[in-house]
């Protein structure tokens, strides 16, 4: 994204923020919600550009766009961090080969950097990664809280999100706390999956989330109906199609990425990447 633009997004959240300024007489936890959005934004100022990967429906391949698309950015020259915003069921490490990655459990906890990426999960905190996280929401909630408040990401030019699926707890933390630059939403051709895609991008802009573009993912190379009236209804881009390649699970389950593996791959996400740091 130039600088012009930059400058929009910023104009668009300082927009966005007036009148949720914290307030005498307002209800204590909405204030707490406030005064922490404004901590993080001066904590994270040293990173230009937020992304969240978002769809509710789960499947449709938000960690693999996630992970592909930091890839693509860093092969652009882009100074790149990666987060697993998916707290319960972080996949990142896995599709990474990097199971046996640890951060230091104090703050500031450093992200680990593989591939010139700095990458943070929750699964480098949690002991035995088998034994399931199973956490209400308040406890979800602090968790991705403390995460951006002591992570010490340096100097980033994008910091890249995967959330998890569904419409609660945690994208819903991320959308309220984080001053995100917005959400690219992955779908697939399929109905099911375009019908949750628009009502996660829906939830989204009325958290004044701005939808950036719409990824096809498992695709066959051109839009379904059913993505072309995501991107129509949602008033966004269409950003590019992922084909559905077998050799896409293979890879990732040998904890291999695709843009460094595949030329096709490699190519479908350059044009997604092109396309959403045009604006
Ligand atoms: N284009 C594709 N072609 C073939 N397989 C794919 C493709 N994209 C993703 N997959 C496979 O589909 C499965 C789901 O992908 P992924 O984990 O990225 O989805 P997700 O939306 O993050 O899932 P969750 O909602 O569980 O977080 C994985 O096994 C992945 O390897
Ligand atoms: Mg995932």
């Amino acid at each position: 994204m130039d600088s012009d633009s930059h400058q929009g997004h910023q104009h668009q959240h300082e927009h966005k923020e007036q009148g949720a300024t914290a307030q005498p007489g307002m209800h204590p936890s909405f204030m707490r919600v406030i005064q922490q959005k404004q901590r993080l934004k001066d904590k994270l100022k040293n990173i230009k550009h937020k992304i969240g990967v978002y769809s509710a429906k789960g499947g449709v391949g938000k960690t693999t766009v996630a992970i592909n698309l930091a890839y693509a950015l860093h092969q652009k020259g882009f100074k790149v961090g990666l987060l697993d915003a998916d707290i319960d069921c972080p996949n990142v490490t896995m599709f990474l080969g990097m199971e046996d990655a640890k951060m230091d459990n104090h703050a500031p906890l450093k992200p680990v950097e593989k591939d010139g990426i700095k990458i943070a999960s929750t699964a480098m905190l949690v002991d035995e990664l088998k034994r399931p996280i199973m956490w209400r929401g308040p406890l979800v909630t602090k968790m991705i809280g403390d995460f951006f408040e002591y992570t010490d990401w340096g100097e980033l030019d994008y910091l890249v999100l995967d959330l998890s699926p569904g419409t609660s707890d945690t994208p819903l933390t991320i959308m309220q706390i984080l001053d995100l630059d917005g959400f690219v939403i992955v779908t697939t051709p399929q109905r099911i999956a375009g019908v949750n895609s628009m009502r996660s991008g829906l939830m989204a802009k009325r958290m004044n989330v701005q939808v950036l573009g719409v990824v096809e993912n498992m695709s066959d190379g051109k839009p379904s109906k059913s993505t072309d009236e995501v991107v129509s209804s949602l008033g966004t881009e269409f950003l590019g199609s992922v084909k559905q390649r077998a050799k896409i699970s293979e890879l990732s389950d040998k904890g291999k990425v695709h843009v460094l593996e595949d030329k096709e791959a490699a190519q479908e996400f350059e044009e997604i990447v092109d396309k959403l740091t045009k604006n």
